[in-house]
């Protein structure tokens, strides 16, 4: 149930991705993420190489299973962590936050499957024609950097553009949602906000009780002036970074504002002046779970919406 060709390409029984999440993606994350069946993905975020190896080394003692790193494009560290990776024969790369043009070659020449994040068409035909084995599809429900388009309208423009699988994000939390990207033409799906809400996951319990308290409307999103919008949490330092986007500040002093506020939300579980990146999808969550009881949970509901759907079709005809 649910084998679709990106569970061929990845070597994975479920077709469900975790996110590469900076600061919240590690080991522990990651390899009950594969060990369940699914893809777990280290976050790179902008740390240093020694640390990315060691996150890999980690996840390999903890899990036989596959599993990927995400490289976001901005870190300071792009090409020797892309060295890292190589070295240490990760299988999955994805990359986030923007093009991935200098290092496809060198990953794609190591025999490692590169998976980029994109957020339009254009972007997704680009990366197509670069070589990309597969590209998750992300709508401007997620939780971090965004786009501007939302997943619904979004997948199935993508899924008509180009020919290698497309894995939707934003905005999925549960077997409903999977069975939706399916319908859309994805196949299949990278889920972050969720995963944020498992035992295995190193966030501060004050981020995981956030999210089980958040409902619907509960996320903002900040930094448009400056052309790198993102998606968090609604709290006194979102509302305090709208009102300094609104007034004369130079595109520096914004950055500085924003500076480790990811780290002290999943560190430090500052709730007040952290940045707790959360996508919309955070008013689903009801609880914390073991990752292995999300993912199978996930799966027999997605079963469960599937027979809902045949028996209907089944009335129609
Ligand atoms: C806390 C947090 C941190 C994230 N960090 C990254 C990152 O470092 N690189 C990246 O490509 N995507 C990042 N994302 C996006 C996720 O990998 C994923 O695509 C997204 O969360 C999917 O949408 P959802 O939150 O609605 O599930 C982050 C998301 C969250 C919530």
């Amino acid at each position: 149930m649910f084998h679709t060709p990106l569970c061929d390409l990845l070597s994975i029984r479920y077709p469900i991705l975790q996110g590469g999440m900076a600061w919240i993606a590690t080991a522990e994350l990651s390899a009950a993420v594969s060990a369940a069946g699914g893809l777990g993905i280290l976050g790179a975020g902008n740390a240093p190489p020694d640390y990315v190896r060691d996150q890999i080394q980690q996840t390999r003692r903890l899990t036989d299973r596959p599993f990927g790193v995400n490289i976001p494009l901005f870190s300071p560290y792009v090409d020797a962590v892309v060295e890292v990776c190589i070295e240490e024969e990760v299988p999955v790369v994805t990359t986030g936050a923007g093009n991935p043009a200098l290092i496809m070659r060198p990953l794609k020449e190591a025999g490692i499957k590169v998976v980029p994040v994109v957020a339009s068409v254009a972007l997704a035909r680009r990366v197509e024609r670069m070589g990309a084995d597969a590209i998750v599809v992300e709508g401007m429900e997620s939780g971090g950097h965004i786009g501007d388009v939302a997943t619904l309208p979004l997948i199935p423009q993508v899924v008509d553009a180009v020919d290698i699988p497309v894995i939707a994000a934003g905005g999925i939390g549960d077997g409903r949602g999977l069975v939706a990207a399916l319908a859309l033409g994805a196949a299949g799906v990278q889920m972050g906000t969720r995963f944020i809400c498992v035992a295995e996951c190193i966030a501060h319990d004050n981020y995981k009780q956030a999210l089980v308290r958040a409902h619907d409307r509960s996320t903002m999103t900040t930094g448009h002036s400056i052309g790198h919008p993102m998606r968090a949490l609604r709290n006194p330092m979102t509302r305090r970074f709208q009102e300094l986007e609104r007034g004369q500040i130079s595109e520096e002093e914004i950055i500085e504002f924003g500076m480790g506020r990811l780290r002290l939300a999943v560190e430090e579980g500052d709730m007040t002046e952290g940045s707790v990146l959360a996508g919309q999808i955070c008013g689903l969550i009801r609880e914390v779970l073991p990752v292995q009881d999300l993912i199978t949970g996930m799966v027999a509901q997605a079963q469960e919406a599937i027979e809902q759907l045949n028996a209907l079709a089944g009335q129609q005809a």
